[in-house]
């Protein structure tokens, strides 16, 4: 039995063939035969060579749409002069350090399938494209990543508080509470079950509830109590519940249980998991966003585990609150008087208009005094120092036009030293019937701050246009805490003078909204695949200046690294430096948390929790070019590789440049001649047939140029057209004619930057001599009965020349090898080189995940 692996040349794929019968891979769509065809050259018999025509085809199987066929020749090795096993034992050399060869996997056909058709058809505004994109078998293969989820099962997993003090990361899920290492979410993470009771999950299921997804116990708040307990929250199957956890002192204790009885969780925790909470925990006191009732019809913010009343939004308002989401809730400093601190909870809700039907969704941020106990006579137990405003991200077209970003998703604020501000960053998305996208805005709290000194919204009545209120105000202005430094005689809220209290009744709402910085979203996506739900920012010091670098968590559980570089267009510039899927499911990104002391990256999802490294520097190459071209502000040439970079003084040599990304100045010196040019490979071609010069760019946001050389004609554009296709990987030739032999040159261009990444010898064999070869069912039987001269005659001179050439090339190269090189290896420039394919195919997996299948 004749069994042996091949690299086949043009497209570098290990292929296993069992003698020559069809092999490797059938599926539904695609559809692969190779077979091999012995032709003892011209110098076959003394020395045991043996060249052999591979030929291989496969097809798209849907409606003919596309198929390819390839076809190379490649020498063999024999073993024995014994006809019978002249072609037994590997033949081109195995990978080494694999245990088995490589199969051709259906997803990279399909990928390359998928290429051809896009180019081919289908065409689609431009979106952004990541520089590097990681799956996650890259992602766990990289060193950089690690992944925890307590079963396969959806558990819904979130990311609610974080202690970098202590090194923990606490996440609640369905009936679970973890305790992980922000070093390594895999190692030591301490678990609580705590279920919901068994009659109250009867009770769920007996009111029709989702048993999966209702009726277990979500923990949705987990809060730091005092130095030794947090303070746990749970939907307790529509039946929300308390208790405390005991984690100990330190870390290294590894305490983690429940250490008190269940208390009722109303008015901390939602009912219904699917509605949000959120919640903060200030000196012992809880203060939570949530549904407070079963029907879930009654949102509130409301104080709770106070030594003092309760104190909550009053019920049923719809100006107060009006059908929110809530997003997240956060203690903000307004000057430096900590009594003037304020907590801001910002939610989208849904507004009715005046007739009470069409209904608008707005973002919207609301603040109060967190020492607020209510007020007197009138606002008693609520809030007397609520106040909100409108949060606008949006975009102005050139007509006028405005396009709305309107549903919040997720908030993140950043400190920032120079200028020293604070940052509120905001995912939103639309949901219009129109169009559908996502969008980060950015805001200056100095900005919230004006619109929550300025006017208040004011109409006469529920028929009247909202105006600015034009009126006296009452002293002390509404909305300031009391014993702050505008404040310091008033001790209370019940101090506060009545017609304060009616005027905060009446006038919870800024007339003015909020505005992102540059009135703009920072970055937009529209007819993208995805949308963004979730943020988290870095900022980084590179060479040539401070860098927000965004990661931004998808519906589809990836993660983008965007920096946005400011540019003269209407819209800011923005690069995906990186997309990491960072869960096998698809599923939305629900949190993310990040360190920048551990320069790490935490993200949940429905599935699990993982972590990942701020910068994989190594992913971009280790040449100087590639690693400018990434811009990167995490990274910078060393001189040897592409590395972390460390802003100081003392290392002059390190290159990088994120904001013009170009190698001409950065790696001036460093070989960028060798990028002008490229390794010849020869390749063969049969006349009429298909062939496929490949060629794979450094990066996917390079654009791609073939040029030709024919003999006694300069180079030449090549002339696309239906019968010449330039796909995503390569340049596809239906029908190759005499005319296409030639020298083809791949060259890309990347930001100004140009390589030829390829150079191909196309030969163009003539189909008469395939006939000959193609014998598929006895395909060495010819190869043992035919004189090996009688078989050349088949072939025209110039193709028996060119097999011979291509013989004696390889024997050349073998016999140069083997003195280093005991197991025959492929030999010199050959397409299929050991060394390339790992890459390639690395390079294909990760580069699959972005290009799905179309539904047939
Ligand atoms: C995390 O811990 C696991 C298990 O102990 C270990 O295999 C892995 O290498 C660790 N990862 C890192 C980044 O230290
Ligand atoms: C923290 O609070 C818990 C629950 O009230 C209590 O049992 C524990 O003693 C407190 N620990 C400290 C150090 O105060
Ligand atoms: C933006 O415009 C200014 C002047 O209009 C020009 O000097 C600058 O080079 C432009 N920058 C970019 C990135 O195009
Ligand atoms: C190749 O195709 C052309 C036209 O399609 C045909 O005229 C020619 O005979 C074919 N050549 C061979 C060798 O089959
Ligand atoms: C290409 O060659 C294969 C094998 O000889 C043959 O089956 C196929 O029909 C050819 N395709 C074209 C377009 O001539």
């Amino acid at each position: 039995m004749l069994s042996f692996i091949v690299f086949v040349d043009t497209f570098s794929m290990a292929t296993v063939c069992n003698g020559g019968s069809r092999a490797a891979n059938t599926d539904q769509r695609f559809q692969l035969s190779t077979s091999l065809h012995g032709a003892p050259g011209e110098n076959a018999g003394g020395d045991g060579t043996l060249c052999v025509f591979i030929h291989s085809s496969f097809g798209l199987g849907i409606s003919g749409q596309f198929y390819w066929d390839y076809c190379c020749w490649t020498c063999l090795q024999r073993e024995s002069s014994d006809q019978s096993s002249i072609l037994s034992g590997a033949v081109m050399g195995r990978p080494e350090g694999l245990a088995r060869p490589p199969l051709v996997s259906t997803m990279e056909l399909s990928l390359l399938a998928l290429c051809l058709f896009v180019s081919t058809g289908v065409s689609s505004l431009p979106q952004p494209v990541p520089r590097v994109s990681l799956s996650f078998d890259d992602l766990q293969a990289s060193h950089s990543f690690e992944h925890y989820s307590i079963s396969d099962k959806a558990m819904d997993y979130r990311i609610l508080h974080m202690d970098e003090d202590q090194d923990r990361m606490y996440v609640g899920s369905k009936d679970h509470v973890l305790s992980m290492d922000i070093n390594n979410i895999t190692h030591g993470t301490l678990k609580v079950f705590w279920p919901a009771s068994p009659s109250k999950i009867e009770e769920c299921q007996m009111a029709g509830k989702d048993p999966t997804h209702g009726c277990g116990n979500f923990i949705r708040v987990v809060q730091p109590y005092n130095r030794t307990h947090l303070f746990m929250c749970g939907s307790g199957a529509y039946s929300p519940v308390c208790v405390f956890i005991n984690r100990g002192r330190r870390p290294e204790e590894q305490v983690f249980h429940i250490d008190s009885r269940t208390e009722s969780g109303k008015g901390r925790c939602s009912f219904n998991p699917q509605v949000n909470t959120v919640s903060v925990m200030l000196n012992q006191e809880l203060f939570s966003g949530m549904y407070i009732d079963f029907m879930g019809t009654d949102a509130a913010i409301f104080r709770s585990l106070t030594k003092q009343n309760a104190v909550r939004t009053d019920q049923h308002n719809s100006k107060w609150l009006s059908e929110p989401n809530f997003i997240d809730a956060h203690l903000i400093p307004d000057g430096t008087d900590p009594n003037d601190a304020k907590l801001y909870f910002f939610f989208r809700e849904r507004l009715t208009d005046n007739n009470g039907n069409t209904k608008n969704i707005h973002t919207m941020v609301a603040r109060v005094c967190p020492n607020d106990i209510g007020g007197q006579r009138s606002l008693v137990n609520k809030w007397t120092t609520f106040l909100k405003a409108r949060m606008v991200c949006s975009v102005l077209e050139e007509d006028g036009t405005e396009t709305h970003f309107d549903e919040l998703e997720n908030v993140f604020l950043l400190e920032t030293e120079q200028p020293k501000s604070l940052l509120v960053f905001g995912v939103f998305t639309s949901t219009s019937s129109v169009f559908k996208g996502s969008a980060v805005c950015v805001y200056n709290m100095a900005d919230v701050l004006t619109v929550f000194n300025g006017p208040f919204a004011h109409r006469e009545g529920p028929n009247f246009q909202w105006t600015a209120f034009q009126g006296r105000i009452p002293y002390p202005r509404p909305g300031t805490c009391p014993g702050g430094a505008f404040t310091p005689d008033i001790q209370t809220t019940k101090e506060f003078p009545d017609d304060v209290v009616t005027f905060v009744r009446n006038h919870p709402v800024m007339f003015n909204p909020i505005y992102p910085v540059g009135r703009r979203p920072l970055v937009v996506r529209t007819n993208a695949e995805y949308r963004y739900t979730s943020v988290a920012v870095d900022q980084v010091m590179a060479a040539d200046g401070n860098y927000q670098v965004l990661f931004l968590g998808t519906d589809k559980g990836t993660i983008q690294k965007v920096i946005v570089l400011p540019s003269n267009h209407s819209l800011q510039e923005d690069l995906i430096l990186e997309e990491l899927e960072v869960f096998k499911d698809q599923a939305p990104v629900t949190n993310l948390r990040i360190s920048s002391k551990k320069q790490q990256l935490y993200v949940s999802s429905e599935f699990g929790v993982s972590q990942v490294s701020l910068h994989r520097c190594h992913a971009y190459g280790s040449a100087c070019a590639d690693c400018c071209l990434a811009r990167d502000p995490y990274c910078a040439w060393d001189g040897l590789s592409c590395s972390r970079f460390y802003p100081s003084n003392k290392r002059r040599s390190r290159r990088q440049d994120v904001m013009h990304g170009n190698p001409l100045t950065q790696c001036r010196g460093f070989n960028l001649k060798a990028y002008r040019n490229a390794v010849e490979m020869t390749q063969y071609g049969v006349k009429n047939n298909t062939t496929f010069l490949e060629c794979l760019p450094k990066s996917p946001q390079a654009s791609i140029r073939w040029l030709i050389h024919r003999d006694n004609d300069r180079r030449k554009e090549v002339k696309l057209s239906e019968r010449v296709l330039s796909t995503e990987q390569g340049l596809l030739i239906r029908s190759v004619q005499l005319s296409d032999q030639g020298l083809y040159y791949c060259l890309t261009t990347e930001n100004g930057f140009k390589r030829t990444v390829a150079k191909i010898r196309l030969r163009v064999l003539s189909e008469a001599m395939v006939s000959v070869l193609m014998d598929k069912q006895q395909p060495w039987a010819w190869a043992s009965s035919l004189h090996p001269k009688a078989l050349l005659s088949a072939f025209s001179p110039a193709e028996s020349m060119a097999v011979q050439q291509y013989c004696k090339e390889r024997k050349e190269l073998q016999k140069q090898q083997q003195p280093k090189q005991q197991q025959p290896q492929p030999p010199g420039p050959l397409r299929g080189d050991l060394a390339k394919l790992k890459p390639l195919l690395d390079l294909r997996k990760s580069r699959n995940r972005r290009n799905h299948l179309p539904d047939v």
